[in-house]
């Protein structure tokens, strides 16, 4: 069994959560982009986990893999492994593996990062993690790999032949460049790798004979398709393909074998950083979305923007992902408003359209045209089953599922683990 899960708008869909719940039947979870931009809450009991880079599935018993398409920082994952252990979650080579190909974010990609935001007229609202600096490299051939990272010798030659480099890209944009001249950076790093040597794995391999014996395995996408590098909003996209055919590529697992995509859909929409969102609301509806929602960011801690559910793009969703069913989350949040609305169409140029225009600054003109849907008044969070859900609840259920064409497989009303039920 291979199932890939995407988030079906920009991120912050709730993927941790669903993953977490469902790990327990995958033998293995494997992420398969992105890096420690993402960032998911997943709560257990009264536990509640802040992870970036380790995937949700790590509490249960499932092996987790890191894909050789994600970017990832040794600073930050040897913290994520230690703060585990602390909680009492035992992090051995067993559980985790690293792909060999894995590209390691330095700290000349974070301050990279951070200089070129600051020097683009019009912002993306990048998380300043280093992750488009990590995927410039990964393209351009100039990265440092996990393989280079536990092996002292390689790495040493390595940052020593791209070390001149890096210090002109940085004195080129205004920056301090002793960050990469330091003498401490190349001990520093090679601590590091020695950390992290043990969990050194080949993850295409791996997937593919635990399939071929029959063991099941879940890819775990992170932000959202709408942030894909491809086929997103840009430029305000994250630099990685977020879509579920990648999880294919990035994980080196042929598209014969998948079984099942699930989508993660927020009820209404949210998005960090900048980029157009039509159906942002800045009124009372947004600050409800916002407050009861609690929309910050888990990476950043910005407020997140909030706005109604947004049919073109979630229909653009499908199509880009090939949904098999969908997790539908944060039920919940949306008690209380009356009427609930969703953008069925955008009016553009005086023509309404029901998909989202090919063009990014076409989207940002778009005018939603809304549905009105009868609110609840029902406190959802306990309840645990599709039959307990008001019925106003399961018509706006209903009407998202006949206009996206996708059923709809599990229903979250709640950070908790029970919270997410079975429709
Ligand atoms: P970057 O991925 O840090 O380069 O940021 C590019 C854009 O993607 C910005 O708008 C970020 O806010 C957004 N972004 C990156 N990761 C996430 C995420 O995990 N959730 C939501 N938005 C994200
Ligand atoms: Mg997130």
């Amino acid at each position: 069994m291979f199932t890939i899960i995407t988030g079906a708008q920009f991120g912050d869909e709730g993927k941790g959560k669903v993953v977490d719940l469902m790990a327990g039947d995958y033998d293995i979870v494997a992420r398969f982009q992105g890096g420690d931009n993402a960032g998911h809450t997943v709560k257990v009991k009264d536990e509640v986990y802040k992870l970036h880079l380790i995937p949700s599935g790590f509490l249960l018993d499932s092996r987790v893999l890191i894909g050789p398409g994600t970017v990832l920082n040794p600073e930050v994952m040897v913290e994520e492994i230690r703060m585990l252990e602390e909680a009492g979650v035992q992090v051995s080579a067993k559980k985790l593996g690293i792909d060999g190909k894995t590209s390691i974010i330095m700290p000349y990609h974070i301050e990279l990062d951070g200089l070129r935001e600051a020097s683009r007229p019009e912002k993306i609202g990048t998380t300043k993690r280093g992750i488009g600096f990590a995927y410039i490299d990964k393209i351009a051939r100039d990265e440092v790999h996990f393989s280079d990272l536990i092996d002292e010798k390689r790495l040493m030659q390595r940052l020593s032949d791209l070390a001149s480099q890096k210090e002109e890209e940085i004195k080129a944009m205004g920056g301090d460049p002793t960050i990469v001249t330091e003498s401490s950076l190349v001990e520093r790093y090679i601590s590091l790798g020695r950390k992290l040597a043990p969990y050194l794995a080949d993850v295409s391999y791996e997937i593919n004979t635990a399939l071929d014996e029959g063991r099941s395995v879940l890819a775990e996408g992170a932000q959202g398709s709408h942030l894909d590098v491809i086929h997103g909003t840009q430029k305000f996209v994250t630099s990685s393909s977020t879509i579920a055919g990648s999880a294919c590529a990035y994980l080196g697992v042929g598209p014969t074998r998948v079984n099942e995509v699930l989508a993660i859909v927020k009820s209404y929409i949210t998005r960090v950083g900048a980029g157009p969102l039509p159906t942002e609301q800045e009124g009372d509806a947004g600050q409800h979305l916002h407050d009861v929602g609690h929309e910050f960011g888990t990476t950043t801690g910005r407020s997140r923007r909030c706005g109604w559910f947004d049919m073109p793009l979630a229909k653009k969703s499908v199509y880009l992902n090939g949904y098999t069913s969908i997790a539908l989350t944060k039920l919940d949040v949306l008690t209380g408003l009356d009427p609930v609305k969703i953008c069925v169409g955008y009016e553009l140029d005086g023509k309404v359209i029901d998909y989202p225009p090919e063009d990014t600054s076409k989207l940002a003109r778009c005018v939603p045209v809304y549905e009105d849907m009868d609110g609840w008044d029902t406190d959802l969070s306990s309840v645990v089953g599709y039959e307990d859900l008001p019925q106003k609840a399961r018509e706006y259920v209903k009407r998202l599922e006949n206009l996206m064409g996708v059923p709809v497989k599990y229903i979250s009303v709640g950070p908790g683990r029970e919270q997410t039920f079975m429709k």
